[in-house]
């Protein structure tokens, strides 16, 4: 059976394991405990955030020509958006930490926000 070159690129590698790391985690939201004792709220951190760390680019309110090529529909203006771009949200500003573009939050508020998405960003 042929596989697919690409599946064998070192980038592919990465992808894939960051894909099974969070699906572990996000499997694990479902029983995990440590969800029950997490104080991560939408009002709390998920909010304030998204609205300091990347709503200056990701929202419909931000004018296309001021989005500083932020694609136009990945927007993160309400819980079911931010829901909705979990993973990639996830992936980009908790593993690889290419969002924000210019960098910001640190470390520890990286992996609140991991967590906070984990537990289904409550
Ligand atoms: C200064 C503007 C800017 C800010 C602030 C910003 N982004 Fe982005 N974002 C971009 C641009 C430009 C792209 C398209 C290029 C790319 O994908 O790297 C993008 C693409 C994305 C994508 C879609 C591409 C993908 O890899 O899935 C996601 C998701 C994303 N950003 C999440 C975030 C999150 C989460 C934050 C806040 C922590 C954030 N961004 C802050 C400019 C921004």
């Amino acid at each position: 059976m042929p596989s697919s070159p690409s599946a064998r690129t070192p980038r592919a590698s990465l992808v894939l394991r960051t894909a099974l790391a969070l699906a572990l985690a996000g499997c694990g939201a479902d029983t995990d405990p440590s969800c029950d004792r997490s104080f991560l709220r939408y009002d709390n951190f998920g909010a304030p955030f998204i609205a300091n760390w990347c709503r200056a680019c990701h929202s419909a309110e931000v004018p296309p020509d001021m989005r500083q090529e932020a694609p136009v529909g990945v927007n993160f203006d309400s819980p079911r958006e931010i829901r909705a771009w979990s993973y990639r949200i996830s992936v980009t500003t908790g593993v690889i930490d290419s969002m924000p573009p210019a960098g910001g939050p640190s470390p520890a508020e990286r992996q609140m926000l991991v967590e906070w998405l984990g537990c289904g960003a409550p």
